[in-house]
């Protein structure tokens, strides 16, 4: 078989008169003639001319949507506008093909939901495969950004036996077959007797091992996947989502601020320089959709200008005391317009966080200080002895996309507050050690990789970030 040439190298590299092989995907033909092939390596697709007089009659007829082919032929000057070169295939041979009598997709507009039904092929339309090359190119800056500044990548379990986050939305990990777990006296189920000799689940968060890291290697970095069966079905929560965890050694909360958005601005700005075909194809994806909406409806800029303006502006801080005066005296609050009651202690729902941030500051927000009742036990107690040093940080559209916080160093505050959460010590005895030897004041943040990756593609759904969602109710594929 020939050697193939990517086609984004065919367009940076190639020139005129050059005899090459490509490999792809037919994305369009047009009039039997014109096949716009795409292979994954570039936004962009190759013209292939079929010239009739030398590709037999039977091979064209199998050239359609989604068909894989491979064409050999010399680069010639383009003559459409837009690309440089195009290849006049002199021998085309069918990889695969594609029966489109039957083939799930059709070469038409096709609803985002249609096609998640059908996620072995959604990542052959344009949208899909932008929106996956962004997904990586986020995770590689994500990478670069630590390695450069001197974090360390640590791997996290997968399978624990603590509730990192107490809040009991835990997948349980058993090898016993339903009805047959052995049961202690008492009738409960005898997990001595189980795989690990103990009770174990999915981590929620690998925060509380990244601790350990930080304690020892100074700056650490964790990026897993991470499972939680709370039970919301919304376009921002997946049942398995992935998280990058930074976790530093004598960092406090302002620091922790610091590095969240100076982390977040710079995947950004990764993802500007170095996806901008990917981007330029979404935000006029967008604008199409909203050509016929209500202007209150449409997006306040373009999505690339929305990234623009993140990198280039301070974000806004500040309290979770002044976010509720803030809302307090907002008109939707005045007029009764928000579902959720705003009061000092309760947590901010969406519909808060996203006003905050769309309509009064117009721009991210990290809002800090959080009543110590609606947060995590491992969170550090502030000075007031109500609330806690916690940051979350808000993006448009979206809401919380990290949260956050300096986590208690102190042995016996962190002890008081693990009583008043139900949190077992005997659970977590060596956290509680990290305390007792040679411990320091630290702080970190979860970062949600897909949350940031609907922000960069300003794609609607969270499911449409991420290959294979897992929902309630969905593990397809
Ligand atoms: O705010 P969370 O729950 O924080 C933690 O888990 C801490 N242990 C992080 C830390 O301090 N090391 O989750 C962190 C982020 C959220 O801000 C959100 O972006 C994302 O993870 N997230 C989800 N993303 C998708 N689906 C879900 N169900 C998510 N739950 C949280
Ligand atoms: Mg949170």
């Amino acid at each position: 078989m020939a050697k193939r040439t990517e086609i984004v190298d065919v367009l940076k590299a190639s020139k005129v008169g050059d005899t090459i092989t490509v490999k792809g995907w037919v994305r369009a033909f047009r009039s039997n003639r014109f096949v716009a092939l795409n292979d994954g390596s570039s936004f962009k697709t190759l013209q292939v001319v079929i010239d009739e007089e030398k590709i037999e009659e039977a091979i064209v007829k199998r050239i359609g949507f989604h068909a894989c082919i491979a064409a050999t032929g010399v680069l010639v000057e383009s003559q459409g506008a837009g690309q440089k070169v195009e290849l006049v295939a002199d021998s085309v041979e069918i990889l695969g093909d594609n029966d489109l009598s039957a083939y799930p997709l059709q070469p038409k507009k096709q609803t985002m939901e249609f096609l998640r039904e059908k996620a072995h092929f959604r990542m052959r339309t344009n949208t899909f495969s932008a929106v996956f090359r962004i997904r990586h190119g986020v995770a590689f800056a994500i990478n670069k950004y630590f390695n450069d500044n001197g974090y360390y990548y640590m791997h996290t379990p997968i399978i624990t036996g603590s509730d990192a986050e107490g809040a009991g939305e835990m997948f349980h990990i058993t090898t016993f077959e339903p009805n047959k777990a052995p049961t202690t006296e008492d009738g409960s189920i005898d997990y001595s007797k189980d795989f690990f000799g103990k009770a174990t689940n999915m981590t929620v968060s690998g925060q509380l091992q990244a601790e350990i890291g930080a304690l020892a290697m100074g700056k650490v970095y964790t990026f897993g996947p991470t499972f939680r069966a709370e039970n919301s079905n919304t376009s921002r929560h997946l049942a398995e989502f992935w998280m990058i965890e930074p976790e530093v050694a004598f960092a406090d909360i302002y620091e922790d601020m610091d590095l969240a958005e100076d982390f977040s601005k710079y995947i950004i700005k990764y993802i500007l320089e170095n996806y901008p075909d990917d981007l330029a194809f979404l935000d006029k994806r967008i604008q199409d959709m909203e050509k016929n909406m209500k202007k209150e409806l449409r997006r306040p800029m373009s999505l690339t200008d929305t990234l623009k303006f993140v990198i280039e502006n301070d974000f806004a801080r500040i309290t979770y005391t002044e976010a509720i005066d803030i809302l307090k005296r907002s008109k939707p609050y005045k007029k009764g317009k928000f579902e959720f009651p705003v009061d000092w202690g309760i947590d901010l729902q969406a519909e808060h966080e996203r006003w905050l941030v769309e309509k009064h500051f117009k721009k991210p927000v990290i809002v800090r200080d959080y009543p110590k009742d609606i947060k995590a036990f491992y969170m550090r107690m502030n000075d007031d002895d109500k609330t806690v040093a916690a940051m979350d940080v808000l993006f448009p559209g979206i809401g919380e996309v990290i949260g956050g916080s300096q986590r208690e160093e102190r042995l016996d505050k962190l002890r008081k507050r693990m009583q008043e959460m139900n949190v077992h010590e005997d659970e977590l005895q060596w956290y509680l050690d990290l305390r007792k030897f040679g411990g320091a004041p630290h702080a970190g943040f979860g970062l949600g990789f897909e949350r940031i990756i609907l922000f960069i593609t300003g794609m609607a759904n969270i499911r449409d970030v991420i290959p294979f969602p897992r929902t309630p109710g969905n593990a397809e594929f």
